[in-house]
């Protein structure tokens, strides 16, 4: 699988990281989760007490922060100027504010450039698992297995909340529908089912059905 690119994108909540942590795990394939380097970006201008909701702002300070996401699909990492964020990127503040954050063009260049130094690193040695919400269509587009998840929203919120330790169903519905929609409308990058991706509605299949269709796929394309 040398050189290998799998582009898995989709809704938030649709079983994308699950899914391509499991099937880079099942196939020897190493992972990267763009979300935790959004979330990451946004926890720092956070933190600097920068207004996440004025794009000016938060384009002027993003190529501050030094992002450093480890590759291991079972033990993934993400540090921000050496400090682990793993745990402080799931904060409800950051939840609320990754989206705005991402929309803006400088902080979407910044974090493309870093994208893909990691995906050069890992193709040269073997191949890498990539998920986000723009890797068909804009991070890796010439990548040989495309896929979009999506699941119906009762679906995705009751997952999303039972991960988060029984977190409020309504709330996280709300706030996934949120995220959707900024993701979706956007100018930039916006989310959208890359050209020659494999559509997977996930809402019905189990975690380890899902990430046999990936393998399968993957596995075909080979
Ligand atoms: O995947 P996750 O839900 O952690 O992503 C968090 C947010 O990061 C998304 O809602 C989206 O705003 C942003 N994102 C993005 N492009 C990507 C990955 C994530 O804009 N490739």
């Amino acid at each position: 699988l040398s050189g290998l690119v799998v582009a898995i994108d989709g809704t938030s909540g649709s079983g994308k990281s699950s899914t391509s942590r499991g099937a880079a795990d099942r196939l020897g394939l190493r992972y990267l989760d763009t979300g935790a380097m959004f979330r990451a970006m946004t926890w720092w201008l956070l933190d600097q007490g920068v207004d996440v909701h004025d794009p000016a702002a938060v384009a002027a300070r993003c190529a501050e922060p030094q992002i450093v996401s480890g590759t291991d699909p079972l033990a993934p990492t993400i540090t921000v100027d050496g400090t682990d964020v793993g745990v402080a990127i799931r904060s409800d503040a950051v939840n609320a504010a990754v989206s705005p954050v991402s929309a803006v063009p400088e902080v979407r260049a910044r974090l493309l450039d870093l994208q893909r130094a990691v995906i050069a690193a890992e193709t040269a040695e073997g191949g890498i698992v990539v998920e986000g919400r723009d890797i068909g269509s804009v991070v890796a587009p010439d990548a040989p297995v495309k896929l979009y998840l999506s699941a119906d929203p009762g679906a995705r919120a009751a997952r999303r909340a039972a991960e988060q330790g029984g977190a409020d169903v309504a709330a996280t519905r709300e706030s996934l529908l949120a995220r959707d929609q900024i993701d979706s409308g956007r100018a930039t990058a916006p989310l959208v089912m890359a050209d020659g991706a494999v559509h997977i509605d996930t809402t019905a299949y189990t975690l380890d059905e899902v990430i046999g269709q990936v393998v399968a796929l993957v596995e075909d394309a080979e």
